[in-house]
């Protein structure tokens, strides 16, 4: 952290100045991306070399654009690159003060890192899930810090989306809570403070359409590209919710959707069958080159 940006921040994450991103794959990154960015040092874990260097090498990409865009000077975006470390062992916690998880949405891997995580990183540590819609209340109660645990959500693509959905488990303190909306305030984002509920507001409401819009597509409603034109251009929505099921993941999409209608437990939240299948031949979406479109370019970095 540069000392003009530590004289200028006198919030409740002010002592906070390294932080560690567990799981190097689409939001990963662009978390570990956006820190770095805001001055932070940050540590990114992924569980292989070669995730991590592939990590590194996307968000180098990534801040090359952002560099271009912006007309950021020749050595500034290498130098945000300089303040990420990449490694694959967790015990880079052990210096942080903040530990946000970003691994894939699977429960009993959350699990385990967080049991990992809550031996390794300080007593008085953060740990915060960026998990789309598993239980923080169930994260926390493997820690022996539940009330430092708490849900920051990130939106794809994080560089750009101004959003960080907070997520308080039943046990999550004020003051994880108030740290965890001043450091996404440092980072220039929008905190908006949610409960810890299936899908919490996010994907409670916007997984369902995506759902229903792979229904359309199944039973022949529509063409693909019929349906996000006219949720583009009927409700200017930015990008059509199968081109929006695309960039965020097929895989994710469905275990939100089992995630809700598993919490929730009403019909209305079944996943349609066309994405399980889809899920099943590893038609992913971007990360994969295929889902609902076909991306000829390389695939990207899966989650
Ligand atoms: N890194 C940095 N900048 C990026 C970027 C990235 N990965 N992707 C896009 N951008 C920038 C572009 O450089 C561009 O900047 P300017 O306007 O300043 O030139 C801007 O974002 C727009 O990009 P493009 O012109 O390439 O394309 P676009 O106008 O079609 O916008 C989009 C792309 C931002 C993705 C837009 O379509 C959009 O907002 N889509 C909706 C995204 C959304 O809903 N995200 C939430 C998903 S849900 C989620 O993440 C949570 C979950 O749990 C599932």
């Amino acid at each position: 952290m540069s000392t003009a940006t530590e004289a200028a921040h006198a919030g409740p994450s002010a002592a906070v100045r390294k932080i560690a991103v567990i799981g190097g794959g689409i939001m990963g990154n662009g978390i570990a991306q956006v820190f770095a960015t805001g001055g932070f040092d940050v540590a990114l874990v992924d569980a292989r070399p070669e995730l991590v260097e592939r990590a590194l090498a996307t968000i180098g990409r990534s801040l090359e654009r952002v560099a271009k865009k912006q007309g950021w000077p020749g050595e500034q975006a290498r130098a945000i690159l300089a303040r990420i470390r990449g490694g694959t062992d967790l015990s880079a916690a052990r210096d942080c003060a903040v530990v946000i998880e970003a691994v894939s949405e699977d429960f009993a891997l959350k699990r385990r890192i967080f049991e990992q995580l809550d031996a390794l990183a300080p007593a008085q540590a953060v740990l915060a899930s960026n998990t789309s819609s598993i239980s923080i209340t169930a994260l926390a109660a493997v820690t022996r810090r539940a009330e430092r645990v708490i849900g920051m959500h990130f939106m794809n693509p994080v560089p750009v989306m101004p959003l960080v959905e907070i997520i308080r488990g039943l046990a999550t303190g004020d003051a994880t809570a108030a740290l965890a909306a001043d450091l996404a305030q440092r980072l220039g984002k929008t905190a908006v403070e949610v409960n810890d509920y299936p899908g919490f507001v996010s994907n409670r409401i916007l997984m369902p359409m995506i759902n229903e819009a792979v229904f359309c597509l199944m039973e022949g409603v529509a063409s693909a590209e019929a349906i996000d034109t006219v949720m583009k251009l009927g409700m200017s929505h930015p990008m059509g919710p199968l081109a929006l099921a695309d960039l965020i993941g097929l895989d994710t999409c469905l275990s939100i959707m089992e995630v809700l209608h598993e919490g929730l437990g009403d019909s209305k939240y079944r996943p349609c069958p066309l994405l399980r299948k889809l899920v099943r031949a590893g038609h992913l979406g971007r990360k994969s080159g295929r889902g609902f479109y076909e991306y000829p370019a390389a695939p990207s970095t899966p989650s």
